[in-house]
């Protein structure tokens, strides 16, 4: 009897009036009966809740089985809720329809926001990006992307970091390609103009011979041959530039060495053709300085800044001295030449530049191929020069990180 009393009283607490009656059809227990039987608190509770006799539904009546044996009937029907709950529960039901429509206004209006967000913030800017790089397709390397919208005050903070980072490599790409179309034009007219001088010199000498005007002689032959080597000077030249400009793109090999072995085997190779002209080549007696560099290009930057200092040097001789600074190493090439007019320092790393004055064969191309590498390097390099005393060529370069620690260090 107390389950089933139990049984109807959780009947009656999710909203149905429930009887329960034998066989024979006597009530065995009800939910009325349950009601009176409860404490009185909780019996004033439960009809606050529910009108016992507001049911006016008949009675829905299921047998009831014991272990497959017939033993009874279950009487149930909904019962009333009770007013104030009635109330309270359209209350209720107001309210959560209210709920959900302001739900829907405030994600919907969200939704709409975050679209003009991403319109303004995101969508314009790569709409911008789209057109520059349609320009950069059709020709024009001038085109960046920048102010206002990816950049200075106005630019949006959220967001924006991975679109900043996209112009800025859309930047560099389109500094990349005007750089290279600029070189390309300077040096298409650069070298025909080169070419064409020694060609007619070459052409006038031997016009001369065929004619009958000079004779055949070694020493016209020689005029000939000190032509073709300036051609073939240049072409080199352009050969490095054009190395050093791709090297830009790919990047070269760092290598660990020891900075004072490296200029003293430079130094060996090189001294002959100093003693040749009866300079010294001295190179600073020095510790061991350990630096991660790019050799190939070092070698060729101190090659062409040697064979200058060797080239305007009457007497004396060139010094190389080499220090570390912090992160960065210095290598100083100090000669005792011609020097070099106030006024001409800052032209001197110009393509195809030479000096007014400058004696012997050259088409100005060493130093420009010089000034690229050292800039793909991350480098700087500076002159200072007296005239009739010499000048000085300082360049500084950074120490490329190993990921070891093996960066700059003496042993
Ligand atoms: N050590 C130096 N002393 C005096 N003048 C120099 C020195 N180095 C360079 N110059 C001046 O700078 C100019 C440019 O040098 P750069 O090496 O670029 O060309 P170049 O030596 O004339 O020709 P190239 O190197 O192509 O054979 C030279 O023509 C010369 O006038
Ligand atoms: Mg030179």
């Amino acid at each position: 009897m107390d389950s089933l009393s139990e049984t109807v009283h959780w009947g009656m607490m999710l909203g149905f009036d429930i009887q329960v009656e034998d066989r024979d059809g006597r009530a065995l227990v009800g939910s009325q009966q349950v009601m009176d039987d409860l404490p009185p608190s909780m019996k004033r509770r439960m009809q606050a809740i529910l009108h016992m006799h507001a049911a006016d539904v008949e009675y829905e009546r299921y047998p009831l089985y014991v272990e497959g044996k017939e033993l009874g009937t279950l009487l149930v029907r909904p019962l009333h809720r009770a007013g104030p709950v009635q109330v309270k529960e359209d209350i209720f039901k107001k309210r959560g329809t209210n709920f959900l429509v302001i739900s829907f206004i405030i994600a919907g209006a969200g939704a709409l926001g975050m679209s003009v967000f991403l319109s303004l913030y995101l969508s314009r800017p790569l709409k911008i990006l789209k057109s520059a790089a349609e320009r950069v397709a059709g020709g024009d390397f001038s085109v960046r992307v920048g102010p206002p919208l990816l950049r200075g005050s106005q630019r949006p903070r959220i967001l924006n970091d991975e679109i900043l980072r996209l112009a800025e490599s859309f930047n560099y790409m389109a500094e990349a390609l005007e750089k290279e179309e600029a070189l390309r034009k300077r040096l298409t007219s650069n070298v025909a103009h080169e070419l064409r001088t020694p060609l007619a010199v070459m052409k006038a000498h031997v016009e001369a011979m065929i004619d009958g005007v000079i004779e055949v002689r070694e020493e016209s032959l020689e005029n000939i041959r000190a032509e073709i080597e300036k051609l073939t000077h240049l072409v080199e030249g352009i050969e490095d530039l054009t190395k050093a400009e791709a090297s830009f793109f790919a990047g070269g090999e760092y290598k660990r060495i020891n900075l004072r072995d490296f200029l003293a085997s430079l130094q060996g190779s090189m001294r002959p053709v100093f003693q040749e002209k009866g300079l010294q080549l001295s190179l600073t007696d020095g510790e061991d300085l350990f630096v991660v560099t790019d050799v190939e290009k070092l070698e060729k930057i101190l090659g062409n800044i040697i064979a200058n200092a060797l080239k305007y040097t009457e007497k004396g001789g060139v010094r190389v001295d080499y220090r570390s600074d912090g992160g960065e190493f210095t290598i100083e090439v100090k000669d005792s030449g011609i020097g070099i007019p106030e006024e001409e320092v800052p032209k001197v790393f110009t393509r195809f530049y030479r000096g007014k004055e400058s004696p012997g064969t050259g088409v100005g191309i060493g130093l420009a191929i010089v000034k690229e590498l050292v800039a793909i390097m991350g480098g700087q390099i500076s002159l200072k020069s007296t005239m009739g005393e010499g000048s000085t060529f300082t360049v500084r370069l950074p120490v490329k990180e190993t990921g070891r620690g093996e960066g700059i260090g003496e042993a």
